[in-house]
């Protein structure tokens, strides 16, 4: 069952979303070759606590952390641990919020010191393909002309669409109804109305599209050990257009103004 959201929920979710969006700007300001992913998962699970959130992730299915970190050909799920950044490598962060009974979930991909050109394609590539399917968000349109036009943006790069993994609806849960996959076809799934609450969560392969599970039960690696990278957002559908509940000051696509309230936008630096 899919559940729309009233405009007081959106407007509760944004609440929680800023919690994510200002703690996931500190863990992606922290980030530096020489901490470990612990570092940051321990400064994140603060974070979110000092303003008044509950790490949504921590226990969630016995997951024992409140961030993912995934490194190079990690494309999600990484469990923070005592490993150590390097320079050049790259890291995805992933982050949920519980305030107020409402989920907010966000990622992005960031550089550690200096990466290598392709590395940064990806990363930007990426991001860029979270913006096409948020430009998707619009009321009347339909479910799979998000994929679609993820899938495109990936694929003209030559990149992969993980199809393992895809996006999902949220609100009281993480993990609502319907699922969101960044491929598929325009025009088809179900009509995107007002209400309607996604997370929008491009995972995309530098190689091949297949992934496996390392031992732990998370770690989520390609299968040709090629690099991957993962933006999320939540975002609302509204009247007026896609709303962006995890909107950032910082590190945002330059588009993400399309998607922003006049009174917001004086916050972001795109
Ligand atoms: N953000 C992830 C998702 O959208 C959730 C991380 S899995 C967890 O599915 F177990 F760590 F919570
Ligand atoms: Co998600």
């Amino acid at each position: 069952m899919v559940t729309l959201k009233s405009a007081r929920e959106i407007e509760t979710m944004r609440r929680s979303g800023k919690i994510t969006a200002k703690v996931l700007t500190d863990l992606m300001k922290a980030v530096r070759p020489g901490i470990t992913t612990r570092d940051l998962d321990e400064m994140a699970e603060r974070g979110i606590r000092e303003l008044g959130g509950i790490p949504t992730f921590k226990g969630y299915h016995g997951y024992t952390a409140s961030i993912c970190a995934s490194v190079n050909d990690e494309v999600v799920h990484g469990i923070p641990g005592d490993r150590v950044l390097r320079e050049g490598d790259l890291l995805s962060l992933d982050i949920g919020t519980t305030f107020e009974g409402y989920v907010s979930d966000s990622a992005v991909t960031v550089p550690v010191g200096a990466i290598a050109q392709n590395a940064q394609r990806l990363l930007d590539v990426t991001q860029e393909c979270l913006m096409v399917g948020i430009a998707q968000m619009q009321k009347g349109n339909r479910l799979g002309d998000i994929g679609a036009a993820v899938q495109a943006h990936a694929e003209s790069h030559g990149y992969g669409v993980v199809r393992e993994l895809v996006g999902h609806g949220v609100g009281r849960a993480m993990h609502e109804e319907p699922q969101v996959p960044n491929y598929g076809k325009a025009g088809t799934g179900i009509e995107l109305r007002p209400g309607l609450v996604l997370a929008i969560e491009p995972m995309i392969t530098e190689g091949g599209y297949a992934v496996e599970i390392l031992k732990d039960g998370w770690t989520v690696v390609t299968e040709d050990g090629k690099l991957a990278a993962h933006f999320e957002h939540t975002i609302a559908v509204t009247e007026t257009g896609p709303k962006i509940l995890t909107l950032r000051s910082f590190g945002e696509h330059p588009d993400v103004v399309k998607y922003t309230p006049e009174a917001e936008r004086s916050g972001v630096s795109a």
